[in-house]
């Protein structure tokens, strides 16, 4: 007899940004001459650099020529990329541990995030710093690690709480509390916040002296502005006993469509089973890709390449500074508005709360209905996000100016 995963049903009905369509369309459909200004998944609106245009053609002209042509590829992805990574975003920029073998290509963060877990092991606990990126949960309820939900929260889970208590700075597990894997995602999505390198040290060090593994999501690296704030967690000594890196090019070359990111595994990683024979997580994660993936397309991954190139690098640069720009707007706007605000100064996204006794689902629905702003809510990063609105700078800068000025009208919400 099949028997259904029951993890499920203990999750809520569907994933969050598809909640917020779902509410995005329900509103046009009632409002069809309003135009909703999108603020609320981190997509963004430039469209691809040039650079990565041309790659692509010209992969795709090799695809078409038999002398040229790319079957299945690497499941890890092709060494031109895996080398380019390690060079520019590691060696290059002073953190000579990782090299290309510690290198995946992926389809981006998300599901490397997510599927993470097939490498750990059956009774692990997760530690989840919150307000945090839904995925991390998710994937961890799904394969049964999530324990019965409790008032918002999970009972199989350590819920590590990063509220403006704390300037969104969070606290070491308390004694007791098991982390036996950390999620740390740096420049913070939903905050916004980053964290310094002496509170990242503290973790490594934590996680050194705990054998837990960290799990650092650093797909808003590129959009740090502040000196000194770690880019990389490998730039803590030691992290590379106890840490994977996510990363991806979705947010700083538009390729949230193409689809394209890695995940860094270093050989160094120092785990054992539980039957304290050492564990190679580099090895088994390539085991995990060889069985469930077939590797990111030849195309895709030219056109990562070229981000490496002194056009790609460029284009990064403008596209940052655009959207840094937006998100600036954003930030001094709400700020006008005498919202508690923080974010958008190393990072695209800023996480505010106006001076009401909303809920975030009721912010989300005035700001949709008062000034056609979709926005994300707080909530759905976790209960202690509750009563604050995540707004992206992502959109273009016409469309973020004019959202600005819709804010500015519906001024009494705040
Ligand atoms: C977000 O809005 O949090 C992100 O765009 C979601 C994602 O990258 O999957």
């Amino acid at each position: 007899m099949f028997i259904a995963n029951q993890n499920f049903s203990r999750l809520p009905e569907s994933y969050l940004f598809s909640e917020v369509a779902r509410r995005i369309r329900e509103f046009k459909g009632a409002n069809p001459e309003s135009e909703v200004i999108r603020m609320d998944i981190g997509d963004v609106s430039l469209p691809l650099p040039e650079c990565v245009v041309e790659a692509m053609r010209r992969a795709a002209a090799e695809m078409g020529e038999s002398a040229t042509f790319h079957g299945y590829g690497p499941e890890q992805g092709y060494d031109f990329l895996r080398e380019a990574v390690a060079r520019t975003d590691y060696n290059d920029r002073g953190i000579p541990t990782i090299s290309p073998d510690d290198i995946f290509i992926s389809d981006g963060a998300k599901s490397d995030l997510a599927n993470l877990g097939d490498i750990f092991g059956t009774d692990v606990r997760p530690a989840v710093v919150t307000p945090a990126y839904p995925v991390y949960i998710d994937s961890n309820v799904l394969a049964g690690r999530g324990g019965m939900p409790e008032n918002g929260l999970w009972s199989g889970i350590s819920f590590l709480t990063a509220g403006p208590e704390s300037g969104f700075l969070p606290s070491l597990p308390a004694d007791g509390v098991r982390a036996d894997v950390i999620y740390l995602c740096y420049p913070n999505n939903p905050t916004g916040t980053v964290l310094p390198a002496e509170e990242l040290r503290k973790w490594v060090e934590y996680a050194l002296a705990h054998k837990s593994l960290i799990i650092y999501d650093s797909a808003y690296e590129a959009y740090i502005t502040t000196p000194g704030i770690p880019h990389s967690i490998y730039e803590v000594p030691g992290a590379e006993k106890c840490a994977i890196e996510v990363r991806s090019f979705s947010k700083t070359a538009g390729f949230t469509g193409v689809r394209c990111g890695y995940t860094v595994v270093p050989r160094s990683l120092d785990f054992t089973f539980a039957d304290g024979t050492k564990a190679d997580l580099n090895r088994m994660w390539c085991r995990r890709q060889c069985t469930k993936f077939n590797g990111v397309g030849y195309v895709v991954q030219r056109a990562a390449e070229s981000l490496y190139s002194p056009e790609g690098r460029k284009a990064i640069s403008r596209n940052v500074a655009y959207y840094m720009k937006n998100a600036a707007l954003l930030r001094s706007t709400l700020l006008g508005l005498g919202a508690e605000v923080v974010g958008g100064v190393d990072a695209p996204y800023v996480w505010f709360r106006p001076q009401s006794d909303l809920d975030s689902w009721q912010l989300f629905e005035r700001l949709l209905h008062r000034g056609a702003i979709s926005s994300t809510p707080g909530v759905g990063f976790g209960k202690v996000g509750d009563g604050w609105l995540r707004l992206t700078g992502f959109n273009t800068d016409a469309l973020t100016a004019e959202a600005c000025s819709r804010l500015s009208g519906i001024s009494d919400i705040f």
